[in-house]
């Protein structure tokens, strides 16, 4: 099916304990000041499977859960995301605020797990087409101070679990994605103090809406 995209795909990236929904809060308002209607999603879940697939993907059980079977749930959870949510928001004209996509199954399956990008990259052309966010945001931390961060919020869901091998694997991974696309991607340090981290992610949405507009 072609269809043409009115609204424009904005995804929030990181690894663990970067600040995701305060940050994304700070975008919505920012995008309100500015006239943009905006529904803020996120990933796993944005819709009741979703949110239910979320759940299994985070319990921490005693079996294990085999690196395919959790890609395959989350491109799930996705499926079902883009069919009921995103692409009927940008196809209406709204923007669509996404904390996590598919970045985050090439940060944290690709290079956490180490799933080859090439199997990601055969099911997000199945699902998504030639659909890919026209922004994204990466919160960038060392996963040393994102990890003792979360460490504050109270007990670790099962990717917080992981050690930080794991998180050093999924930042770079984010890293050397962003190091593709200039353009679409945004790394912003979020290592100082909410004041800087804003105003740094108000310049890049405005810049962002300048090239769009
Ligand atoms: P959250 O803590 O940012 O809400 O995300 C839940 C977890 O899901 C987080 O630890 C990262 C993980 N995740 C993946 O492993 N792959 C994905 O594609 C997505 C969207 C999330």
């Amino acid at each position: 099916m072609v269809s043409v995209m009115k609204g424009k795909f904005i995804t929030l990236e990181g690894s663990e304990g970067v600040g995701k929904t305060t940050n994304a809060a700070y975008i919505k308002d920012r995008l309100a000041q500015l006239d943009v209607e905006c529904v803020v999603t996120r990933e796993p879940g944005g819709t009741s499977l979703g949110e239910k697939i979320r759940s299994l993907l985070l319990a921490r059980d005693s079996e294990a859960i085999d690196d395919y079977a959790e890609l395959l749930l989350i491109f799930a959870a996705r499926a079902q995301h883009l069919a009921r949510v995103i692409r009927p928001a940008l196809e209406r004209g709204v923007w669509v605020l996404c904390d996590r996509f598919t970045d985050a199954t090439y940060a944290y399956q690709g290079g956490g797990r180490g799933v080859p990008d090439a199997s990601i990259a055969v099911l997000e052309n199945l699902l998504q087409g030639d659909l890919r966010p026209d922004l994204t945001i990466i919160l960038d931390i060392d996963p040393e101070t994102g990890l003792a961060r979360v460490k504050e919020r109270g007990e670790f869901d099962r990717f917080e679990r992981e050690q930080l091998a794991f998180f050093q694997r999924v930042r770079n991974a984010y890293l050397a994605r962003a190091a593709t696309d200039t353009q679409r991607y945004r790394v912003v340090n979020v290592a100082r103090g909410l004041p800087e981290i804003q105003s740094d992610l108000r310049q890049q949405l405005d810049q962002f809406i300048q090239r769009v507009q």
